[in-house]
């Protein structure tokens, strides 16, 4: 393990800032971006923060409520600015802001924000720790310590749906079959994530 390693990184290391341009091919039936194409980018720029937070492969484990509360057109560009916030043992918080703005005038407007949870593998695909986290800035602090406002609020609920399904723990919520089998779908080669055998969650 190299020294950044065992001493941990700042956010702003392993912050990720990315744009993309909205192409009229994925624009749904209305004319305007389809959903799916987004929540795809908003899986994947923070997932980029996580491996290089990591240094190691990551798969998402969640993804909070995502609610868009400014519309995207065909030929904004879209900013999607990721960090880590928090980490576990083996697991991260990445918060996500995504804006769109409009190329000709230049404004820019939050759409929305998310916060998703990455757990690092190791070679042969089990939960690995990750480096310890160092926030530096106050608003890295900041991010810090609501995270566990949000852990707390996501326990709390995950509880009372485990309750209200008759279910044991969490685990049973992800994997029992029945729960998720009217979504069963056929998943093609391309989109798999980069490492192989996974979906990519933004499909
Ligand atoms: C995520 C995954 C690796 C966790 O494996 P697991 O056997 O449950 O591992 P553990 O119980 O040891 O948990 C490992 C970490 O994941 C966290 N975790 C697991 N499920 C979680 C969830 N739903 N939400 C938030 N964190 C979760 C645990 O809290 C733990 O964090 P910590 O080490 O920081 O304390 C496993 O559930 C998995 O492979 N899920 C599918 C991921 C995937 O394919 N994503 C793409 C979907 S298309």
């Amino acid at each position: 393990m190299s020294t950044t390693q065992q001493q941990g990184k700042s956010p702003s290391q392993s912050a990720v800032e990315t744009r993309y341009l909205v192409m009229p091919h994925q624009a749904n039936p209305r004319g305007t971006p389809f959903g799916g194409v987004i929540v795809a980018w908003i899986d994947m720029v923070p997932a980029m923060a996580a491996q290089r937070h990591a240094g190691k492969e990551v798969v998402t484990a969640a993804i909070d409520s995502l609610i868009f509360k400014e519309p995207i057109r065909i030929g904004d560009q879209v900013c999607l600015r990721a960090s880590v916030n928090y980490l576990g043992t083996t697991s991260m918080e990445v918060g996500v802001q995504l804006s769109r703005e409009d190329p000709y005038a230049g404004n820019s407007v939050v759409v929305t924000t998310a916060h998703l949870t990455f757990v690092a593998l190791d070679k042969d695909k089990k939960p690995t720790p990750v480096p310890p986290i160092v926030p530096q800035t106050q608003t890295e602090k900041m991010r810090y310590e609501n995270h566990k406002l949000r852990v707390k609020a996501r326990k709390v609920l995950l509880g009372q749906i485990a309750v209200s399904m008759g279910l044991h723990s969490r685990f049973h919520l992800h994997t029992r079959r029945g729960v998720y089998d009217e979504f069963l779908m056929v998943c093609i080669p391309q989109h798999q994530e980069p490492h192989g055998k996974r979906l990519h969650q933004g499909r």
